[in-house]
C-alpha cells in the first residue's frame, strides 16, 4: 500500500511538517489541484510534487467533445467556463492520460463523472479494474454546464444515493464527493454521510451567465476564483457545522490567506483551481508563506497550529447521533479520537446493538 494511504504519524518534506489528514489518508500539505484546471500538460510549469494531491479533469465512461466554442470567458474576480465535461473517456484515460501521473509520487484524485447513475458506476468498474493504485476518486455531481447528469444527479437524492451506494459496493479506496453549491445542503450531505464516502468537496463553480462582447450571443457556464471564496467559504461554515465528515473547501483559493480562511472554517485541505491559471507560481508561493509563517510561531507542523495541544473537546452527540464537530471532523468518545468515519460505523454498530 503506498505511504499516502496508511495512517502514520506526521512526516513533512520540509522541517516543518505541512502534512494534513482526511479520513484515514494523509497528504503532505493542504493543497490539491483541482479538477479540469490542471493535467499532465502543466507538470513542467507546476510540477505535481508541490501539492498534497493532483485531481484529474473528468473522466466519463465515453469520449465526451464539450461545448462548441468560446468555453471560456475571463470576467471581473474570475473565470465563466463552458467545458462541459470534454475528455477522451475512461478507457483512454487508463491508457494515455494515468501513466502520466504515475511517474510522480503525488496521491491521485481521479474526477469521475457521467451522465446517469449507471455510466458513473461503470466507469468506476472499468478503473477498479484496471488501476490497482492506491487513487482516490471524486464523483463531481456537480458539474453546472452539461444538461444531463452532473447536477442533475445532486438534484434527485434518490439518484443520489443509489450512485453512492453502489459506488461504495464498488471500491474500497477512498471516496470524495464534490458537491454543487447549490441545492440543501443538509440533504446532500446526509445522504454523503450515510452513504460512507471519506471526505465531501465543497464546492464546484456556480452556475453563472455571460454576454459574450463580440457577439452579444449569451452563455452559461460555471463561475470560479475570487469571485466566489466567500460564498463557498460560507457553505464551508455550513457544513461544517452540519457534518462530521472531513470537508475540502474548493473556490477562489490562490494566497495564504485563502488557505487559512478556509483551514480556520475547520476545512482539512483545499483545491486551487483558478488561481493556477492566473499566476502558475500560487502553490510555491503558498507553501513557501505558509512554511514562514509556522516557522515565525516557532511550529514544527500545521497540525499544531491548527489543533494546538488540550484543543480537542468532547461535544455532545448530536440526536442522529454524529457529532457537530468544530475542531476538524474528529471526536472524543470516552478519551479516544475518532475521525468521521469511525464515528459513523461507532453509531452503525450501537443501533444493529440496539435492535
Ligand atoms: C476550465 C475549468 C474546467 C473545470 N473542469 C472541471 C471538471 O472536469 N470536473 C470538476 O469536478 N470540476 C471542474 N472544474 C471546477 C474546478 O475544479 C473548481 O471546482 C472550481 O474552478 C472552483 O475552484 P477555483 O475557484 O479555485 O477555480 C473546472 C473549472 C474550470 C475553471
Amino acid at each position: 500500500m503506498d505511504r499516502y494511504l496508511m495512517p502514520g504519524k506526521l512526516t513533512g518534506m520540509s522541517t516543518v511538517s505541512l502534512e494534513v489528514r482526511i479520513g484515514d489518508l494523509f497528504l503532505k500539505n493542504p493543497l490539491i489541484a483541482a479538477s479540469g484546471t490542471y493535467g499532465p500538460d502543466s507538470f513542467e510549469l507546476i510540477p505535481p510534487s508541490l501539492f498534497g494531491a493532483v485531481c484529474t479533469k473528468a473522466v466519463t465512461l465515453n469520449p465526451v467533445e464539450g461545448n462548441k466554442p468560446p468555453r471560456l470567458f475571463e470576467v471581473k474576480g474570475g473565470l465563466i467556463n463552458r467545458i462541459g465535461l470534454q475528455n477522451p473517456g475512461v478507457n483512454q484515460f487508463i491508457g494515455d492520460i494515468y501513466p502520466r501521473y504515475c511517474q510522480y509520487d503525488t496521491p491521485v484524485i481521479i474526477n469521475v463523472a457521467g451522465f446517469a447513475v449507471n455510466e458513473y458506476l461503470k466507469v468506476l468498474k472499468i478503473l477498479e479494474e484496471n488501476i490497482k493504485d492506491s487513487v482516490i476518486y471524486e464523483l463531481n455531481i456537480s458539474c453546472p454546464n452539461v444538461e444531463k447528469g452532473g447536477m442533475a444527479i445532486a438534484q434527485h437524492l434518490p439518484s443520489l444515493k443509489r450512485l453512492l451506494t453502489k459506488a461504495r459496493e464498488i471500491t474500497n479506496k477512498p471516496l470524495w464527493v464534490k458537491l454543487p453549491p447549490q441545492g440543501d445542503l443538509n440533504k446532500l450531505l446526509k445522504v454523503s454521510e450515510e452513504t460512507l464516502v471519506e471526505a465531501v468537496v465543497i464546492a464546484n463553480t456556480y452556475r453563472a451567465l455571460v454576454i459574450d462582447k463580440e457577439t452579444g450571443e449569451i452563455y452559461i457556464g460555471g463561475l470560479s476564483g475570487p469571485a466566489i471564496k466567500h460564498l463557498t467559504l460560507n457553505l464551508v461554515n455550513q457544513a461544517r457545522q452540519l457534518t462530521p465528515l472531513p470537508i475540502i473547501g474548493c473556490g477562489g483559493v490562490g494566497d495564504l490567506e485563502s488557505l487559512m480562511q478556509y483551514l480556520k472554517l475547520g476545512a482539512r485541505a483545499v483545491q486551487l483551481g483558478t488561481s493556477l491559471f492566473s499566476n502558475p507560481d500560487t502553490p510555491s508561493t503558498i507553501i513557501s508563506e505558509l512554511t514562514n509563517f509556522l516557522n515565525t510561531k516557532n511550529l514544527n507542523s500545521l497540525h499544531d497550529y491548527l489543533h494546538p495541544p488540550g484543543s480537542f473537546k468532547v461535544i455532545d452527540k448530536r440526536e442522529k447521533g454524529v457529532g457537530n464537530l468544530q475542531l476538524g471532523s474528529q471526536k472524543s468518545i470516552k478519551g479516544r479520537v475518532f475521525n468521521a468515519r469511525n464515528i459513523i460505523r461507532v453509531k452503525e454498530i450501537k443501533s444493529d446493538e440496539d435492535s
